[in-house]
């Protein structure tokens, strides 16, 4: 018999080189921490340059958007935002929320978040390095969880949604945007991506196995990318978000 997880790795096209433990956490061995430290610095040596491309800084404002359209931000929730990069999406909702814990893998990354909420005077988003595939968080009470453009990096998708339900309060909020499944031209270099693109009906599935109330799933944005020989090619994003059951 398929398991409903096999299933859900399939349709999100799962990585094969780790595994899951009990936990749902991902087990690895010496060769898959080296493959995660890559990560690290892939993006690590991106952060500089992060918010140099327009069309990055345009997508985290319509994502940001999104999530202000989708859920109800009030001044006094505690927001986890999950593979914040340089916290485009954190900084952009910082008035709207009382706090935002903005966790990232890769401390560069974090470091450019710092400098720009200083330059913004923002001063109640909290920054952590930590990898929830490896390690729960030990706070979890969050009102609202949100990530963007992360999951496609994730090996096992389902397993990290899973940990953003446990970090929420009874009743708190998710919404996480991604790349809709594609065919691999998104990236000019696929090392370190984990899935091209994510299906969104595989995420809605994933929150109503985790008892998520009042789901919805959005395309909210096309990021255009300039192929060889000129042509134009659209990549949707979307948006999914629920409430998570008392
Ligand atoms: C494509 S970037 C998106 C950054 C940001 N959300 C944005 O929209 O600009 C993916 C981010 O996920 C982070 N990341 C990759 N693997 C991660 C992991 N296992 N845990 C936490 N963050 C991770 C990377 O360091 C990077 O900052």
């Amino acid at each position: 018999m398929i398991t409903l997880r096999k299933i859900r790795r399939e349709q999100l096209g799962h990585a094969s080189y780790f595994q899951s433990n009990t936990l749902g956490l991902t087990t690895m061995t010496s060769e898959q921490k080296h493959i995660l430290a890559d990560n690290v610095k892939r993006f690590d040596d991106a952060a500089t340059a992060w918010e140099e491309k327009p069309q990055r800084v345009a997508l985290a404002r319509k994502v940001a958007e999104a999530i202000e359209q989708a859920i109800p931000l009030a001044g006094t929730m505690q927001v986890l935002e999950y593979g914040c990069g340089t916290g485009m999406v954190s900084r952009a909702l910082s008035p709207h929320v009382a706090t935002i814990k903005a966790v990232d893998t890769s401390p560069q990354m974090l470091e450019v978040l710092r400098q720009k909420a200083g330059e913004e005077k923002i001063d109640n988003i909290e920054t952590l390095v930590h990898d929830l595939t490896q390690t729960p968080l030990p706070d979890k009470d969050f009102d609202l969880v949100i990530s963007s453009m992360t999951l496609h990096h994730i090996p096992d998708i389902e397993a990290l949604l899973d940990q953003f339900f446990a970090a929420l309060k009874p009743g708190g909020y998710l919404a996480v945007a991604d790349l809709v499944t594609e065919d691999g031209s998104f990236h000019e270099d696929n090392t370190g991506v984990a899935h091209y693109g994510v299906s969104p009906e595989a995420v809605r599935a994933i929150l109503a196995k985790n008892g998520g109330k009042d789901i919805g799933v959005q395309e909210i944005h096309t990021i255009e990318k300039l192929r060889e020989h000129g042509d134009k090619r659209g990549y949707p994003v979307f948006l999914a978000w629920c409430r998570k059951g008392k």
